[in-house]
């Protein structure tokens, strides 16, 4: 009985952190009703197994090195899981909203690669141990262990970008706290994947990380932030568009063109935009291959810029701000670039107050 209750139970754990890495697909209250699942069930495992913690723990000696490999593996195994926890409540946003430690959402990130990375080595340590032929047992194990790195670094923000879509009541996710502004108000200038993208004849065709549903309407990540803005201080916003080629409505394609584009310096042409009466701009874009989108480029080397403060608002699927500024600073010449927020894409629906307290730190 006890011996069933354990195969569940590491069953259950292996096909939860499976589904957990596919959260863009579950939803975030499946997700997190999930993870207290995975806990319950780590529980479970380790009352069963409470003797080998005596076993462990003892000081007998006689363990083999590969035993004591495991045991490591394990310890560590559980150390992750405490850690994890922690993390998985702070960041949660439905049932522990009022927990606020270990809220970092990358060190939630690093967390589960790191537990699904251990726990496949765990259970490949279950093989070598039974295993007659001990060298194949040992490249399983690598193996287990670079998936398991793979999937949570490369794999999962892949799925990410290329599959979710949100839907989302955009007059109550931008409407929030009003800022006066004593001085001049920025212009907002933005530049959105949607905005200058080349649709089919089904707006469903279009695929991408980026898009929030709103009512039958798909709207960008970086639109999205550019009307929490105009919401908080009721400034003018204007999108950076394209003339001429559009870009693919495929992600993946949309991807391949704008490496290339910015491997090979292209300065795609846009739509004219008059920035004469503005001394502060907010450039909000996305960031693209770890720098902004060559439109961006384009329309930061074609305006005058000096003497202006050009405020950084970018949104990304991980990578901060990578080499954005330093580009911007080179492109933007004669202006003075100051970053403000890097926000994650599943950030972006809730952003509206960070957004609200960045302003008012900046223009009030
Ligand atoms: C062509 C392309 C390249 C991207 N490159 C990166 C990248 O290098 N690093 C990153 O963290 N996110 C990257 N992303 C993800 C976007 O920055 C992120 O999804 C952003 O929120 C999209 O904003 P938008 O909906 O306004 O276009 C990329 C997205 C696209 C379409």
């Amino acid at each position: 009985m006890k011996r069933k209750i354990n195969l569940i139970s590491e069953a259950l754990m292996y096909i939860i952190m499976v589904l957990q890495m596919l959260y863009v697909f579950t939803g975030n209250i499946v997700h997190e009703l999930l993870g207290i699942g995975f806990f319950i069930a780590l529980v479970t495992h380790i009352v069963i197994k409470r003797k080998w913690f005596k076993a462990v723990f003892s000081g007998k000696t006689g363990r083999s090195a590969s035993r004591r490999f495991g045991d490591i593996v394990t310890l560590l195994l559980l150390l992750n899981a405490v850690v994890l926890m922690l993390s998985s409540m702070g960041v949660s946003r439905t049932l522990f909203p009022w927990f606020s430690f270990v809220t970092n959402v990358d060190l939630h990130r690093y967390l589960a690669t790191s537990m699904l990375t251990l726990a496949l080595v765990h259970g490949g340590m279950h093989c070598y141990y039974v295993a007659k032929n001990k060298r194949r047992a040992v490249i399983l194990i690598v193996i287990l262990a670079a998936a398991g790195i793979a999937t949570g670094l490369a794999l999962v923000p892949y799925i990410n970008r290329h599959f979710r879509k949100v839907e989302i009541d955009l007059s109550e996710k931008t409407a929030g706290e009003k800022l006066e502004l004593t001085e001049q108000k920025p212009l907002v200038v933005y530049f959105t994947r949607l905005g200058n993208t080349d649709f089919e004849e089904d707006v469903d065709a279009v695929s991408g990380a980026s898009l929030m549903k709103i009512g039958d309407e798909y709207m960008g990540n970086t639109e999205l932030l550019a009307l929490m803005v105009k919401d908080a201080i009721d400034c003018e916003i204007v999108p950076i568009t394209v003339i001429g080629e559009k870009y693919p409505s495929s992600y993946s394609e949309t991807t391949s063109v704008a490496r290339k584009e910015i491997k090979d310096n292209v300065r795609p042409a846009i739509r004219e935009i008059d920035i004469s009466e503005y001394d502060k701009i907010i450039l909000s874009y996305p960031i693209w291959w770890g720098t902004v989108p060559a439109p961006v480029a384009t329309f930061l080397e074609n305006n005058d810029l000096s003497g202006k403060t050009v405020y950084l608002l970018a949104t990304q699927g991980s990578a901060g701000f990578a080499s954005s500024t330093r580009d911007v600073e080179r492109m933007a010449k004669g202006a003075q670039v100051i970053e403000g927020l890097s926000i994650y894409s599943d950030d972006i629906p809730d952003a509206r107050a960070e957004i609200a307290e960045w302003l008012k730190s900046v223009f009030e």
